[in-house]
């Protein structure tokens, strides 16, 4: 069953578009500064989340493993994340440690890219221990534990009980040899729980928010449901969930801002709000699977050109810069912070 589940997501997220909520990323705009005083060789894209040093900020979500089928896709994005030298994450490791028949499929991505950046990732449930084999399977430096409620209220085999995974959070912090991540997969996070998570001593959260790959959306299409677009749209969109994140996280911790994140603009207004990393993940497993790695990687290229572009016309040579310059919140979701308690005039006023 979980080995046909890894298949239909992949084929699914390939078929189905983004949506049908929205990123909220229309609703942010950064001030162009026509007096930069930089000069493109001083353009620095290298980042850091989690503690963890990285040559570009685009970091390859968590997309898949646990099926024969699936290791030559792993393998692609492997050779991908090393050309690119990228970070990237595996998809959740719980079927390896189920059935070892499946180990390789993960396994793959390390062999493929020996020195590379690779997050390991499971489940809130997993037992500590289950987290630190997930993390020797393939010598992580990270780990990242994804929270996805709704998609497995969708799921007919998902699972119905929630409870106790702030605390189990906590005792895989304990526990593993290295930094934790946190991260949704298309619901967002809210300031509320985003400061209990960050109690726990994780060192880093990932958004996950709405107007991307829509896990609602993929399950309905396998059990063949018909769900109103209203019940599609359920989650936080991911520039708000940026937000309300940062207005809680402490100065110690990193976010790293997904879901949806298609364009070289949204990956700048993604590192504005305070992101140090972005993740994308069904962009890469598009572009490797519908083109060649000639083509995919020069398409990364692109992206990171444009991305120092406009770093240039926002006058910041480096990601920590971007968090400082002045960007401009309206419509919906200047609404939804107000509603929220949250002062989105101190980013327009930025110096
Ligand atoms: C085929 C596929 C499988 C995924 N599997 C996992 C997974 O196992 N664990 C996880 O944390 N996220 C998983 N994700 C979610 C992504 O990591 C990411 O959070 C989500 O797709 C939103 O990013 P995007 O809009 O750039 O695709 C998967 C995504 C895709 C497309």
């Amino acid at each position: 069953m979980r080995q046909s589940r890894k298949l239909d997501h992949i084929k699914y997220s390939l078929a189905l578009a983004d949506g049908p909520g929205l990123s909220g990323f229309s609703d942010i705009s950064l001030v162009h500064n026509c007096l930069p005083n930089l000069g493109w060789e001083e353009i620095n894209i290298s980042s850091s989340i989690a503690g963890i040093y990285i040559n570009n900020p685009l970091i390859i979500n968590a997309i898949t493993g646990g099926a024969h089928d699936v290791t030559a896709v792993n393998e692609q994005i492997a050779e991908f994340a090393c050309h690119t030298h990228s970070a990237m994450a595996v998809g959740s490791q719980y079927a390896a440690l189920e059935d070892p028949e499946v180990l390789q499929s993960y396994r793959v991505v390390r062999e493929k890219n020996p020195s590379g950046i690779i997050f390991a990732n499971l489940g809130a449930y997993a037992t500590p221990r289950q987290a630190q084999l997930a993390v020797e399977m393939i010598d992580a430096q990270a780990i990242q534990i994804h929270l996805n409620v709704a998609q497995e209220l969708i799921m007919t085999e998902g699972d119905r009980n929630f409870s106790g995974y702030l605390a189990n959070i906590a005792k895989i912090v304990e526990s593993v040899s290295v930094p934790v991540i946190v991260k949704e997969v298309g619901c967002g996070i809210a300031k509320e729980q985003a400061k209990l998570l960050a109690a726990t001593g994780i060192k880093a959260i990932d958004v996950g928010g709405m107007g991307g790959t829509n896990f609602l959306a993929i399950e309905a299409a396998r059990s063949k449901l018909n769900l109103y677009p209203e019940t599609l749209s359920w989650g936080i969109p991911t520039a708000i969930s940026a937000i309300e994140i940062m207005s809680v996280l402490p100065k110690h911790m990193d976010m790293m801002v997904s879901g949806g994140i298609r364009t070289a603009l949204e990956v700048i207004k993604s590192l504005a709000l305070g992101g140090s990393a972005v993740g994308m993940a069904t962009p890469v497993i598009r572009i490797l699977q519908e083109k060649d790695m000639e083509f995919a990687v020069s398409w990364f290229n692109n992206l990171l050109h444009e991305i120092r572009c406009y770093m240039l016309l926002s006058g910041a040579a480096s990601i920590k810069d971007l968090s400082k310059v002045p960007v401009v919140i309206s419509g919906y979701t200047k609404d939804w912070l107000a509603a929220r308690g949250i002062d989105t005039t101190q980013y327009g006023i930025r110096k």
